[in-house]
């Protein structure tokens, strides 16, 4: 059982919907495991009430929160700073506030990186990765594959055009390594399947039960990791198609423990008891997976 003091420092997540937030579950197991004296709350926030919202926070002396949907964006120009890498995202998922001063970081994008590092044991130095969607997810995906040093980032994606304004940012940012962008609709983009060393996917396609079908497996090399950015209360098909056939695969839910234990490290100066937020996660799995 939590208690409170004079003394409880708050923090939250602002988004709509918020109901289906895992955040406060596992934010606060952390917080208890840490013997802090703390309380991590869920806010619904429409887009009308944003600027209210964030000042209000601000007002309360909040110790800092994350942001959900659909507020990602719209949040960096509330800010007093926001973080380099968050910058050049063009989101913000996580708030420190110090003496009401607020800084805005991007945790998708480190702990997307920490995630295949410790998942899959993957580093993204000198490597090809292929990557589905050219979307805000990728957005993240992109700087954190770059900031590592991958060596060739394909952007594939449905409407070509979006890949393609993708590609032609990043790469006038990062002149040493390689962007293109492929489209769905043309079967190009499988010749490249099998020198990938890393396939990703941003897309939303599997929120509801649906395999990434544009992505023929069965094309790529032995010890391709593959990242599905998706997470829903079952494990994705395309995770499962992964496994079947060896392939060292994990889905968006450890992407999301990982974010989380990212925004308490920035948070609480501490880090969360490790693997607390991924059991947290994985038991909600389990308990709701019937
Ligand atoms: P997010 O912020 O989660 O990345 P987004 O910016 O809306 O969300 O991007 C969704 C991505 O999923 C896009 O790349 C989208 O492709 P388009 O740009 O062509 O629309 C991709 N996507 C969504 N549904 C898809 C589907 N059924 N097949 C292929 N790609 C899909």
């Amino acid at each position: 059982m939590m208690s409170f003091s004079g003394q409880t420092r708050i923090y939250g997540i602002i988004g709509d919907p918020i109901g289906h937030s895992l955040s406060p579950l596992m934010q606060n197991a952390a917080i208890a495991a840490a013997g802090l004296d703390a309380c991590y709350l869920p806010f619904h926030v429409p887009g009308a009430h944003l600027g209210a919202a964030v000042e209000g926070l601000r007002a309360l002396g909040i110790g800092g929160f994350n942001v959900t949907l659909p507020h990602k964006q719209q949040i960096l120009s509330r800010l007093d700073g926001v973080d380099e890498n968050a910058t050049l995202i063009g989101a913000v998922n996580t708030v420190v506030c110090r003496e009401r001063c607020l800084h805005g970081y991007n945790t998708d994008c480190s702990g997307f990186l920490r995630a295949l590092r410790e998942d899959l044991q993957f580093e993204p130095a000198g490597r090809n990765i292929l990557l589905f969607g050219a979307g805000g997810a990728c957005r993240a995906a992109l700087v954190a594959l770059l900031r590592s040093q991958a060596q060739n980032l394909w952007l594939v994606n449905r409407q070509q055009e979006k890949a393609h304004m993708l590609a032609q940012e990043f790469q006038g940012l990062f002149p040493t390594q390689q962007i293109s962008a492929y489209s769905l609709n043309d079967t190009a983009y499988l010749q490249l399947l099998p020198h990938a060393d890393l396939i990703v996917n941003t897309t939303s396609v599997g929120l509801r039960g649906e395999d990434l079908e544009c992505c023929p497996l069965e094309r790529v090399k032995a010890g391709t990791a593959v990242y599905d950015m998706v997470y829903s209360v079952v494990e994705t098909p395309f995770v499962c198609r992964a496994r079947r056939q060896g392939l060292s695969a994990a889905d968006g839910l450890n992407m999301l423990a990982a974010q989380g234990e990212d925004a308490f490290f920035l948070w609480h100066a501490m880090l969360a008891e490790k693997g607390l937020m991924k059991n947290c996660l994985q038991e909600w799995r389990r308990t709701h997976s019937h």
